[in-house]
Order: C-alpha cells, then structure tokens, then sequence
C-alpha cells in the first residue's frame, strides 16, 4: 500500500486529526487536515473532534495542544523536534526576572517550554503578540524570549517591554540577513518585502509588511503585487505556490531553513499513527497552569 493510503487508512482508524505547521516537509504539508501559523493550529487543536492529533511541528507546539486537550492523545511524529528559541529562556531566569518586577504582568510567546508558559499571565503567539500585550492591565510586561518579536512589540505599544532573555531569538530567522534582502531585492526589484516578526530589526524597518506565517500568506494574497521577498523560513514557499500559482515568491536567504521543522518525515507519520508514538505528556499541575495562560490567550479575540 502506498504510504499516504496507509497513512489515511490510519488516521480513520484512531479518529485521528493531522495538524501541521506552515513550515513542514511540503509532502507533510499536502497529507495534513489542517496548515496554518501556531495561533491557528492552537485554535484548531482546541476545536478539534478528533480523539487523537497528530502533530507536525515541534515540541513546544504539541505540548500546547496537549495542554488545552487534555482528554486527548497528541502525537509528535519526530519527538526529537526541538524548537532552539523555546530552549532560551529557562523557569529560574523568569522567577529571578520577575522577582525584579513585582508589579509586572508576564506575556510569554507560545514558543517555551510548558513549565515556563506556567508561570505567565498569558500567552501570545506572532499572529496577536501586539493585541495581547496591549490587553494586559500593567504598565510594564516582562516577554520572552524572543527579542525581535519584543522589538515588533515595542512599536506598537506605550507599555515598558522587559524582555527575558535579553539573548533570546530564533536561530533560522537570524540567518536573514541585510545583505541578503539587498541582494534579493536587486534580483527581484519590483517584489514586496513581507517579513516574520522573529526577523532582526533591521529588517522589520525595511519590509513592506510584518506578520506572522499565516498573515504572511493573507496578505500576499490580497496585495495586488505578483511578486514577493520572504523573510522567513523558506518552507512557506510551498503553501504560497500552491495556492497563488500565479504569483512569484522569493526567499530573502536560502540559509532560512529550520533543521527542527523539517524532522518529521511520512514515514514517522505513518509510524507515530501505527504504534501511537510518541505521546506528549505533560505533568497535571503543570498543564493545568499552563492552560490557563493559553486559554486567556484564545480568549483574546
Ligand atoms: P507562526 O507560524 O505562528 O508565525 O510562527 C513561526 C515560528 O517560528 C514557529 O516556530
Ligand atoms: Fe523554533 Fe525558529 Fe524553528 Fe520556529 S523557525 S521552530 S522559532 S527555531
């Protein structure tokens, strides 16, 4: 039997749901239920009949549907997945931060660990980062741990930013580089520079439009231009030529490619949905912390 067959004969069989990341291996992309940016896929996990999810990216997304799912399985086919920039920002440096700032509100972005997201106010993702901060009651908000999301942030309101960690970042994104977009922009000089929040600032204050992955793939939609730039992972290439044929897409650097989002092959599809591996498990007190923070985040709308 072909592996897809075999893949959606499984899936009937464990009433399974297969959510996968916009930048998932494009044959990831095609067998998937549902593609969309970390807000979206939160949003559809927690909609989600299913009893079983299966999903393609990394860790820190798969515990966040585990966490606003309880009652149910989530699988990540390739449980080695692991996100870097979740990585950075450990519980001890949050506590000490927030020690600093007894007065402050935490909104951490939905790329951490679940033991860190527990000691949030609120999540955010880079669809809504801006609107969260926004409708928080401090004046000041401690964020983490992306720094180039907090300087989009920054921007777009008057609240004091503290960010933790000061290093935080996502390693693909940094890879975009000035003279990157420089060089793409003379080989394409009539496309628009739409860029990802997790960008360097640099580049942020050059692009035409910033927005998260889905909000990347809206507004090329939309725009009336047919030709696009893109800073960011160069896997949402796939999605945007499949659905705007008609339109050109660029990378902004082909060094933009995320090693941890590229893990899961078909094969560990096929094989998680099989054997029912690897389970996420996230320790009850923890995920009943954390699921408040993310709850209060999908709340935001
Ligand atoms: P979004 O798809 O939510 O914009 O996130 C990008 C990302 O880096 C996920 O790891
Ligand atoms: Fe993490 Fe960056 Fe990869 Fe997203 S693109 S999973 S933030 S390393």
């Amino acid at each position: 039997m072909e592996l897809t067959d075999e893949i959606l004969k499984l899936k009937a069989e464990r009433n399974a749901v297969i959510l996968a990341h916009n930048y998932q291996r494009p044959e990831v992309i095609d067998i998937a239920d549902y593609v969309g940016d970390s807000l979206g896929l939160s949003r559809q996990a927690s909609a989600s009949k299913a009893k079983v999810i299966v999903f393609c990216g990394v860790d820190f997304m798969a515990e966040t549907a585990s966490i606003i799912n309880p009652e149910k399985t989530v699988l990540l086919p390739a449980e080695w997945a692991l996100c870097p920039m979740a990585m950075m920002l450990s519980l001890p440096e949050l506590l000490n931060v927030q020690k600093e700032y007894p007065d402050a509100e935490t909104v951490l972005y939905i790329n951490t660990h679940a033991d860190v997201k527990a000691h949030a106010d609120c999540i955010c993702t880079s669809a809504n980062a801006d609107k969260i901060v926004n409708s928080m009651k401090a004046d000041t908000i401690i964020f983490g741990p992306d720094r180039n999301l907090a300087y989009y942030v920054r921007k777009r309101t008057k609240k004091k930013i503290v960010v933790v960690p000061e290093r935080g970042l996502c390693p693909t994104h940094h890879m975009i580089q000035p003279d990157d977009v420089e060089k793409a922009r003379r080989a394409h000089p009539q496309a628009e520079l739409v860029v990802h929040p997790e960008v360097i600032p640099e580049l942020q204050d050059i692009a035409d439009h910033i927005a998260s992955t889905e909000g990347m793939i809206m507004y090329c939609k939309s725009s009336p231009k047919n030709e696009f730039i893109l800073g960011t992972e160069s896997g949402i290439i796939h999605r945007m030529k499949k659905e705007m044929p008609e339109k050109k897409f660029y990378p902004a650097s082909d060094m933009a490619v995320c090693n941890t989002m590229k893990m899961i092959t078909l094969h560990h599809v096929r094989d998680s949905l099989r054997d029912m591996k690897h389970k996420v498990a996230v320790p009850k007190e923890t995920a009943d912390k954390a699921r408040k923070t993310i709850e209060r985040m999908l709340s935001v709308k």
